[in-house]
């Protein structure tokens, strides 16, 4: 797939933050809910869908495969779905563009309908790993031709009626787990998967949301989930909370800036995406809830974030999965501790949409902070507070969180910071600097 011009961007050191902003949908729950609408019988509404490209490639896919879906002015979005098994031939490839979550999850869906799919994506995606879905997708009766190494371009052609499996989760993924049991849906029998370290758990929240026959069980193994094939969804009204993974940038930013003050509305708190709050707080950040709240079957608060000195933690690695994504602005966060910050048992952030480490090690390396890279993680030493030097210009390697997290680096460094292409932002923060602007003129505003 063709890219786009890279679009550079400069960011200078940054006066306190104010204010209060909210944040864009979950982009997790997003995919869930376009799917999962896609699958019903009857139309669906969803509310606070994230508008990112990764989102708007679900949306995209699921059209291509027989679903009406449309926006209204008022940005709620209308799904007409094709029911389980409903789904249809798709006429062109799937473009997946940058998202590992469209494809996986799609591969699942597409594993158990009597049709065949080409997906591609970029180049981001077309290095990522596939064989961990092609692995249990197959054992339904999938039949999956890679690229070399289990990559995109990639065809899958479903098995109908597929098989259903009981599947032990050889790595901590919830994409794993969200494919098997999508390929489930349209499955008789029950699937299941038996995952030993939990993960983000918005699928089944949202299968029982649907009305699918789904069950999870703890047991000496872990947490089980069983579901009920054949299944009939209906149509929901669904309201997506804003994404803890896009707050932690703004909860970052107010947590190094000295004087800041904010207030970041609408922000999910399930227990299995908030670990970087819980290891943010360790390290001694000022982090309130107010108004605790349910929205769309999932805990939500606002989360007032003031200025707070952090001191250097081992990263507790029992929180990984709840914070897989927040490695990288966790680690701009260690750069201003004081102390040396450890984070191991991270190996997962090798294969996300950049080897996360690396691209960590050399960004924060070409802005003056020290590290030391493990196999399954980092050491970064901080700067006890005091500005990081700057100067430098990053490689955002198309990769969204990388180019997120150095620009809240940026904003504590004495000198301008460089990052080569933001363009990654948009698939999944599409107003992530418009944000940034908003929070800095409100302190403006109220010194003029
Ligand atoms: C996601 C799961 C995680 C996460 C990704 C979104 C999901 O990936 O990194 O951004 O929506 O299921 P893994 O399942 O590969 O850990």
């Amino acid at each position: 797939m063709p890219h786009p011009a890279p679009t550079p961007r400069t960011i200078h050191r940054s006066g306190p933050l104010t204010g209060r902003v909210s944040v864009p949908g979950d982009k997790s729950i997003s995919h869930r809910a376009l799917m999962l609408s896609a699958l019903a019988v009857g139309t669906s509404r969803i509310e606070g869908l994230l508008e990112g490209e990764d989102v708007l490639a679900t949306a995209a896919a699921m059209r291509q495969m027989g679903a009406e879906i449309t926006r209204d002015e008022d940005g709620v979005w209308h799904v007409h779905g094709v029911g389980v098994g409903g789904l249809m031939q798709p006429a062109q490839a799937l473009e997946m563009g940058n998202s590992g979550t469209s494809t996986r999850l799609l591969m699942g869906l597409i594993a158990s309908h009597a049709i065949t799919a080409t997906l591609t994506g970029d180049a981001s995606l077309s290095a990522r790993p596939m064989a961990r879905v092609i692995e249990p997708l197959s054992q339904m009766g999938a039949d999956i031709t890679a690229s070399p190494g289990g990559r995109l371009p990639l065809m899958v052609r479903g098995m109908n009626p597929a098989v259903p499996i009981s599947y032990t989760l050889p790595v901590a993924s919830a994409q794993v787990k969200s494919a098997i049991l999508l390929a489930g849906l349209n499955t008789p029998g029950i699937t299941r998967v038996i995952e030993p370290v939990a993960t983000r758990d918005h699928s089944e929240r949202m299968l029982a949301g649907f009305g699918a026959d789904l069950t999870v069980e703890q047991t000496a193994e872990g947490r089980v989930i069983s579901l009920v094939g054949e299944a009939e969804l209906k149509p929901q009204h669904i309201v997506v909370p804003g994404d803890p993974s896009s707050a932690a940038f703004l909860v970052v930013a107010a947590t190094i800036v000295p004087g800041s003050d904010i207030l970041v509305t609408n922000v999910g708190l399930n227990p299995t995406r908030a670990g970087i709050f819980t290891a943010l707080r360790l390290m001694g950040a000022d982090i309130t809830e107010q108004d605790a709240r349910t929205v769309g079957g999932e805990p939500v608060a606002d989360l007032r974030v003031r200025h707070a000195p952090l001191h250097a933690i081992e990263v507790p690695p029992e929180l990984a999965p709840s914070m897989i994504d927040e490695y990288p602005v966790l680690f701009v966060a260690a750069a201003c501790a004081t102390g040396r910050t450890v984070a191991r048992g991270a190996h997962e952030l090798r294969v996300k949409e950049s080897d996360r480490i690396a691209a960590m090690v050399a960004a924060l390396g070409a802005i003056g902070v020290a590290t030391e890279e493990f196999d399954d993680g980092l050491a970064i030493t901080g700067s006890g507070g005091a500005p990081l030097p700057g100067g430098g210009t990053i490689a955002s390697l198309l990769d969204h969180r990388i180019a997120m997290s150095l620009a809240v680096a940026a904003m504590v460094c004495a000198g301008p910071v460089t990052i080569d292409d933001v363009a990654p932002v948009a698939t999944s923060y599409p107003i992530f600097f418009a944000t940034l602007d908003t929070l800095k003129e409100t302190t403006e505003l109220a010194a003029s």
